[in-house]
Parts: C-alpha cells; sequence; structure tokens
C-alpha cells in the first residue's frame, strides 16, 4: 500500500489587515487585553468582493508551483471550510473551476471547523493510500470574519480570515505517518453558529447568523483533548516527544499553544506561531502556519512534525507528518 507525502505548500492571506487599535474603536476592548488573553495582535479580513473559493485559489496557486506540478495532474480537491461561497456547490468544485481543471477529479468540501484541515488531510491520506487518488489538493480556506457578531467582543477580537493548501502525492515512503480524527457532537452548543439552511434559516436571511462561544469552556477542553491527541499520536507511532522537531498547532490561542508546548517539552523556538499575526483563520490556520515555516525554512525536508487542530462540534485532531 502506498504513502502519501507533501510535495507543495501555499498559503494566502486578504490584504486588508485589522490590528486591535482598530477593534478598541469599535468595542470596548484594548490591545493590552487581546495580546494578554490570546496573543493577537492583528488579523486579515476579506474584502468584500472576495470569497472563501478566491482565498482558496490563491493558496492552491502558491502550493502547485512549489510542487512543480501541472493542475492537470491533481487528481482529488477536499477544501475543509466552514464558510462556504454558497449552500452549494461545494467551494472545491468553485476552486476547481477556477484552476481550470476539468479533468472529472472528484472535488468536495470537508466540515469539520477549525479541526477541518487536519481532518481533510487524513481523508487525502486515506484515498491516496487506498489507491482512489495519486495527487490531492488539500485546503483550508475560510472568510470567518463574515460569520463574527462585531458587536461581540468575547468573539469578534478572536478570528481572522485565509488559506492554507498542500498538495500530497503518492510515494514508497511516508509522508503522512497517521493522522488520529475525534469529535463529540455532546459539546455542539459551547461553539456553534445557531442557525442555518434547515433551522432558523431567516436569521441567515437576515444577516443575524453569528458565532457564539463559551470561552472558557472551549479552552479547558481544548487544551485536554489537545495533550491526549499528542498522547496518542505518539503511543500509536511509538515515538517519544523528543523525536519530534516542529508543532504546528491550531492557532486559536497563544495560552492554548504554550499549554501543549509545555506539555511536549517543546521549546518555543520549535513551535511554529502566527497567531499573532493571523488570529484564529479556522480551517485555514494550520496549513498557513505550515507552509510559513516551509517558506522561511524552519521546517526541513525529513523533519518530522505534528499538526494538530480542536474546533467546533467539538472536533479535533492530529497529523504526524515527515516533510
Ligand atoms: O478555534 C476554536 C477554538 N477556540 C478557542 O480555542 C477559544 C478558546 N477560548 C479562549 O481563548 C478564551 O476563552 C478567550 C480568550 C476567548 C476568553 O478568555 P477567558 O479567560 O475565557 O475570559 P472570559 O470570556 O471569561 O472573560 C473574562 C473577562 C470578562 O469580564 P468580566 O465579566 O469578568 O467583567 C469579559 O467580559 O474579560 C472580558 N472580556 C473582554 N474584555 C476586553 C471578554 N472579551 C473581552 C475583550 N476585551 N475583547
Amino acid at each position: 500500500m502506498p504513502f502519501s507525502r507533501v510535495i507543495g505548500t501555499g498559503g494566502y492571506l486578504p490584504e486588508k489587515v485589522l490590528t486591535n487599535a482598530d477593534l478598541a474603536k469599535l468595542i470596548d476592548t484594548s490591545d493590552e487585553w487581546i495580546v494578554s488573553m490570546t496573543g493577537i495582535s492583528q488579523r486579515h479580513v476579506a474584502a468584500e468582493n472576495e470569497s472563501t473559493s478566491m482565498l482558496a485559489e490563491q493558496a492552491a496557486r502558491r502550493a502547485i508551483e512549489s510542487a512543480g506540478i501541472s493542475v492537470e495532474s491533481i487528481d482529488l480537491i477536499i477544501v475543509a471550510t466552514t464558510t462556504p461561497d454558497q449552500v452549494f456547490p461545494a467551494t472545491a468544485c468553485l476552486l476547481q473551476d477556477k484552476l481550470n481543471l476539468h479533468n472529472g477529479c472528484a472535488a468536495f468540501d470537508i466540515q469539520a471547523v477549525c479541526t477541518g484541515f487536519v481532518y481533510a488531510l487524513g481523508v487525502a491520506d486515506k484515498f491516496i493510500r487506498t489507491g482512489g487518488a495519486t495527487r490531492a489538493l488539500v485546503i483550508g480556506a475560510e472568510t470567518f470574519t463574515r460569520i463574527i457578531d462585531w458587536t461581540d467582543r468575547r468573539t469578534c477580537v478572536l478570528f481572522g480570515d485565509g488559506a492554507g493548501a498542500m498538495i500530497l502525492e503518492a510515494a514508497d515512503e511516508p509522508g503522512i505517518i497517521s493522522t488520529h480524527l475525534h469529535a463529540d457532537g455532546k459539546y455542539r452548543e459551547l461553539l456553534h453558529v445557531p442557525a442555518g439552511v434547515s433551522t432558523a434559516y431567516d436569521d441567515v436571511l437576515n444577516g443575524e447568523a453569528y458565532l457564539e462561544m463559551q470561552g472558557s469552556e472551549v479552552f479547558k477542553f481544548a487544551v485536554n483533548a489537545l495533550g491526549k491527541t499528542v498522547d496518542e499520536t505518539l503511543a500509536a507511532n511509538n515515538m517519544d516527544q523528543s523525536e519530534i522537531d516542529w508543532l504546528v498547532p491550531h492557532q486559536a490561542n497563544i495560552r492554548i499553544i504554550n499549554a501543549l508546548a509545555k506539555k511536549l517539552n517543546m521549546p518555543r523556538e520549535r513551535v511554529v506561531i502566527t497567531v499573532n499575526r493571523h488570529g484564529n483563520t479556522s480551517a485555514a490556520s494550520v496549513p498557513l502556519a505550515f507552509d510559513e515555516a516551509v517558506r522561511d525554512g524552519r521546517i526541513q525536508r525529513g523533519q518530522t512534525v505534528l499538526l494538530e487542530a480542536f474546533g467546533g462540534g467539538f472536533t479535533w485532531g492530529s497529523a504526524l507528518v515527515k516533510y
């Protein structure tokens, strides 16, 4: 059975930057509170005419270029997003058309909120391992700022927009060493948008379908669940934490990242951090951080990288990758 490996990465952030100082003009908050409680200093916000598939296209093109492959050679597209352009078609199909890829390859979305990219990576890896695809474009892309209540200071300071991409290819050796995906819908109301197509659709039509979060409950569960997932990942591969070269965590809150780094005994310079500049870009956060650290030369070929994420659902998971 073949494995899958990462042959290219890309990322894209919208041009507009919203700083903590900008937010302090809109709501009762301060740079000091936001930085000390979350580590976030700024976030990027998509332009009004910029959709999730447009962000995804930019990230995809950069990943394709870095892999040095032709668009036509891609035979699977998976887009992880909670903020699709439309109810349907899937953002992956819109992206497929934007890339002018008309070879009939499968293209679909995955919705696991902030864990979406890790889920998409797990699914793409399984497609490749079982012979269902040979070259997959895997993306996390979000316009999360569209589902934010900009009058709610507990949530609007946290999120940003962006897209990150990876190209996976069939290979004789891993690559993706293992993925570990989890969910428990019992916690659905602690982090959600309580409206959609078949529930409270009027709220959607009226532009009142916003993210709601019980922040401290989410925080506690996330630290605990991610800690257990790290243990599970190491045990599954009979590995010691000292064998991990890089931690690329979901970028929700620097305090969650620090708690996990401490558990792994990872010095701060081995943890890829973008939350200060990107905020929480949901499914885009892990691939954006991974791409940044590959491009600036921190993550090197042959190194072992642990990706992890946590999000609404609740969903959570990890991927262990030999780059
Ligand atoms: O990606 C999905 C996963 N999401 C997460 O991982 C987010 C997890 N949660 C968190 O990161 C934290 O819960 C937050 C950073 C969102 C909040 O931290 P907290 O320690 O849970 O604070 P809190 O919500 O309990 O609020 C503490 C105080 C409150 O004031 P009172 O009631 O004690 O007077 C809030 O009203 O801080 C106040 N507060 C703010 N003050 C200034 C909340 N938001 C703000 C704000 N500026 N933006």
